[in-house]
């Protein structure tokens, strides 16, 4: 047999061996010695190279290598197809199955119950303003009538940023700011956060977010604040919660009340609010002419809202960013 036929054969060989499927590392492994090895098949035809004459040789090395690299080839492709497992093998490809979808964010509770609360007293009428969240103590405490001593001024309760500037304790400062830089009458809602030194617990934490309501005008009466905020309750809680106002007190509004909505959950009344008629003392500290004007304003805690609304049992769950809180409001 010439020299090209061994080649011709070894090559032939080889086909099949590799076509028979080696599925074992190990078996490939054998085959690839077997061929390529030291003292493999390609290996002893080299060594016959030496009996050709020296117009044969150079021919003879030619085919030899390209039989040697074609094999190292196909050896390589079949530790790939291997290494990928059997998927190169499966001949259904369903292009039509929908691909990965990356994880999408939701909306905070509390950005979607603010959003609610801003819904629905637009629509009755209500701008939106914003006031500042660092303020003096004229405007958080003292103008809405707060004695020098009042026990909302300690340490206790307010973060103090300086003697005379306080991190604002609730919303009612941007009622003074509001009244201070219009005339009435006016009706605002304003959102915001507020800070409160408390020890932290499933039901305060050192900040969160009210809603303050203002409405200044001629005859505006104590039946327009309850039908308002009897209004705001059904839209929001539904038409069958249980609702009611109870006496209170707030220095800066009088009559003063505030609005607990009944938890079936929890079998008792949760408060959501604080309210009343602006005091006169607090008209005269804005230069309103007490005996034109009246008005009627609430503040009502948002954490609070949303907690009813959506049963969460702990205040803290808002601010601690955990996905599997989050994503039960998507
Ligand atoms: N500022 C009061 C609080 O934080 C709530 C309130 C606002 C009460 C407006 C009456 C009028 O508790």
């Amino acid at each position: 047999m010439s020299l090209k036929d061994k080649i011709e054969s070894v090559r032939n060989q080889f086909l099949a061996d590799i076509e028979s499927f080696p599925t074992a590392q190990q078996e490939i492994e054998d085959l690839r010695v077997t061929y390529l090895g030291r003292k493999g098949q390609v290996a002893s035809l080299f060594s016959e190279m030496g009996s050709l004459s020296s117009e044969e040789r150079p021919k003879a090395g030619q085919w030899l290598n390209q039989l040697k690299t074609e094999l190292a080839k196909q050896f390589e492709s079949k530790v790939d197809e291997m290494d990928q497992g059997s998927s190169s093998h499966d001949p259904f490809l369903d292009p039509t199955l929908p691909g990965i979808t990356p994880p999408l964010g939701s909306i905070h509770p509390l950005e979607r119950t603010l959003q609610e609360i801003k819904d629905i007293f637009t629509s009755i009428g209500f701008h939106i303003a914003y006031g500042p969240e660092i303020d003096d103590d004229y405007h958080n405490f003292s103008a809405l009538n707060f004695p020098e001593h009042h026990p909302a001024r300690d340490m206790q309760d307010t973060f103090f940023v300086s003697p005379d500037t306080v991190l604002r304790t609730h919303t009612s400062n941007v009622q003074i700011h509001l009244m201070e830089n219009e005339d009435p009458p006016i009706r605002h809602i304003v959102p915001g956060r507020v800070y409160r030194n408390e020890a932290i617990s499933f039901k305060s934490y050192c900040l969160f977010h009210q809603v303050e309501g203002i409405y200044v005008d001629k005859n505006v009466s104590f039946g327009e604040l309850k039908g308002v905020l009897e209004y705001f309750v059904r839209q929001m809680f539904g038409p069958k919660v249980k609702m009611r106002f109870r006496p209170s007190f707030f220095p800066f509004t009088e009559p003063s009340a505030e609005v607990d909505i009944w938890s079936t959950e929890r079998n008792q009344w949760l408060e959501i609010l604080g309210c009343g008629m602006v005091d006169p003392a607090v008209f005269e500290n804005v230069g309103y002419d007490s005996s034109i004007w009246h008005g009627y304003a609430f503040g009502m805690g948002v954490e609070r809202i949303a907690m009813l609304k959506y049963k969460i049992d702990d205040i803290r769950h808002f601010y601690q960013g955990d996905v599997r809180f989050l994503e039960q409001f998507k």
